[in-house]
């Protein structure tokens, strides 16, 4: 096994269709924990986030593309509550599995919607700050080319907005590190296999960087982590 290159033949089993249900909710859920400890919204939502809601002055449209399970809007929306910073908050996932589990963040605020991003972008709707969370490496090249351009055509509404894409940093060290932490949470999921796959899968910063183009930034906020940054000007 390599990891000199991305490996995009590999499938998730969790993007299959027809995939054990209970495997499934099981690994959707528990994505709460596996974010709160590797995704490094924490640091993201300190040094960007919560600046940003801040110099706004006024209540933020916020989107969670490729919501799955719903924790990281969740998390984001409870720390905004905490610090006083007003906002709507919305999670949309095109698999209404996912959104099925995450409507138990529902409320306070904040809400889930089946759809994807091109129909959202389609239908005119606008936010403030676009993100997402592990859905880059997900993506064919045809996928992921949309997937961009619309996450940017998002947040083209008057006062201009902010795209960040937060994946993971392939690398060995990672992988070695994931294989033995997610033993206690892995049995009745599909948490080890696809963050294996998923760590195959995914994009160094520099791979990132040439994938997305010009327009964007990639930065790596926290260990084995990339996050892609795109700012659209106010109109
Ligand atoms: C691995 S899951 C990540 C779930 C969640 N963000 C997390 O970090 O736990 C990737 C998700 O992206 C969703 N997705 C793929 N293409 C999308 C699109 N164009 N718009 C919105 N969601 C998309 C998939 O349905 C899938 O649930």
């Amino acid at each position: 096994m390599t990891l000199a290159v991305r490996d995009t033949q590999l499938r998730e089993l969790m993007d299959d269709p027809a995939c054990d249900l209970s495997r499934l909710n099981a690994t959707l859920r528990r994505f709460a924990v596996v974010n709160r400890l590797v995704s490094g919204w924490g640091a993201v939502y300190r040094s960007r986030v919560a600046p940003y809601l801040r110099g706004l002055g006024r209540p933020a449209r916020v989107l969670d593309l490729g919501c799955g399970g719903g924790d990281v809007i969740a998390r984001l929306a409870a720390l905004a509550r905490r610090d006083g910073l007003a906002a709507e908050w919305l999670g949309v996932d095109p698999d209404e599995r996912a959104v099925s589990v995450a409507t138990r963040y529902a409320g306070s605020g904040i809400r889930f919607e089946a759809t994807d991003s091109g129909t959202l972008r389609s239908r005119g709707d606008r936010f403030d700050l676009v993100l997402s969370n592990h859905v880059l490496h997900h993506l064919d090249p045809a996928a992921f080319a949309a997937f961009r351009d619309d996450s940017l055509a998002l947040v083209q509404g008057p006062s201009g907005g902010v795209v960040l894409h937060g994946d993971i940093a392939r690398g060995h060290l990672a992988y070695g590190l994931y294989a033995v932490g997610i033993t206690p949470l892995a049995p009745g999921s599909f948490l080890r296999t696809d963050g294996l796959r998923s760590i195959r899968r995914s994009y160094t910063a520099p791979e990132l960087a040439a994938a997305l183009g010009p327009g964007w930034r990639v930065e790596q906020p926290a260990p084995f982590r990339v996050l892609a940054v795109a700012e659209a000007r106010h109109a």
